[in-house]
């Protein structure tokens, strides 16, 4: 028996319609959503994420600014630019790509988006508010991992869920919302010793290690349900994920493909939020105005 597909990319479609539905009222209100993209230097797999981050605006109904700054951008030109986008009215959403340049302190960029435009939900802000369970701006990757697994059908409550990776971008935030469903939720990192001892037990993995095919066939149990955030490109040039597909999808009762799964459920949600921010900054204008 083969798994059942968590199609992230027909998801996205279906729901990218919806946003632009919810984009054009906005902008017959006067507010088109604008989100701007900040790419410094020049690496390639950072110029192919920011050119699928513009399509999917187009899709989506929502105004894009792209700023291309070069490798040598300093960290104070940077942080000017993002003082003007925060005071930008048009702008709704900031996202600046990472990685960034080894000269510029990432957590100061981070800190200097406006809360309420940080639509990556990178900022210490937005992090404290998905800890402590508030609405705020929530981080696109794992945000996006919830969408499916909702849309599948896939009650958490109760169940096993291992995280494979702790990074603050996916491993750590994806606990928290799993946690937040009611699962009982491991953490597994560089430094786990046995993984397949926390794996095989999981109702539901979600591998975020940056390591390709990791998660094979005889580290789940019958069932489970696998989710794969990994995107690794391989010495001959494709891409593989952190899951050996072929292998796993034999056993497992879903599991997301790469490409095609997670990737396109990330720059929905980038989308989603950026809808959020703007409508939430029509209400905030509307309030102040009585
Ligand atoms: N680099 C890799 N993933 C991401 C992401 O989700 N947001 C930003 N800003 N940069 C990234």
């Amino acid at each position: 028996m083969s798994a059942q597909i968590l199609d992230g990319k027909g998801l996205s479609a279906r729901l990218r319609a919806r946003l632009r539905q919810r984009a054009e009222a906005l902008a017959a209100q006067g507010r088109q959503p604008g989100l701007a993209v900040v790419l410094v230097g020049d690496s390639p797999a950072s110029q192919l994420y920011v050119k699928n981050k513009i399509r999917a605006c187009e899709e989506s109904g929502i105004h894009s600014l792209q700023h291309c700054l070069p490798q040598e951008t300093s960290e104070t030109a940077l942080l000017e630019l993002i003082g003007q986008l925060n005071v930008d009215e048009a702008v709704h959403g900031i996202l600046v790509q990472l990685p960034l340049p080894p000269h510029i302190d990432v957590r100061r960029v981070l800190a200097a988006i406006a809360v309420e435009k940080d639509v990556d939900g990178f900022h210490v802000h937005n992090v404290g508010h998905l800890t402590i369970g508030n609405p705020g701006l929530p981080p696109c990757t794992p945000a996006g991992v919830m969408a499916l697994l909702e849309d599948a059908g896939i009650d958490l409550a109760g169940k096993h869920a291992v995280v494979i990776g702790a990074s603050n971008i996916v491993g750590k935030p994806m606990a928290l919302m799993l946690l937040a469903k009611g699962a009982t939720v491991t953490i597994c990192h560089a430094k786990t010793r046995n993984l397949t001892q926390h794996t095989i037990f999981a109702d539901v993995v979600v591998a975020a290690a940056g390591c390709p095919k990791l998660v094979r066939k005889q580290m789940i149990q019958n069932g489970a349900v696998i989710v794969d955030v990994g995107i690794n490109r391989l010495p001959d040039g494709t891409i593989a994920g952190d899951v050996d597909f072929d292998e796993v999808q034999q056993i497992a009762g879903w599991i997301s493909p790469v490409p095609g799964g997670v990737g396109p459920m990330t720059v929905t949600m980038l989308m989603e939020n950026t809808l959020r921010a703007a409508e939430q900054s029509m209400f905030c204008c509307s309030q102040g105005e009585k």
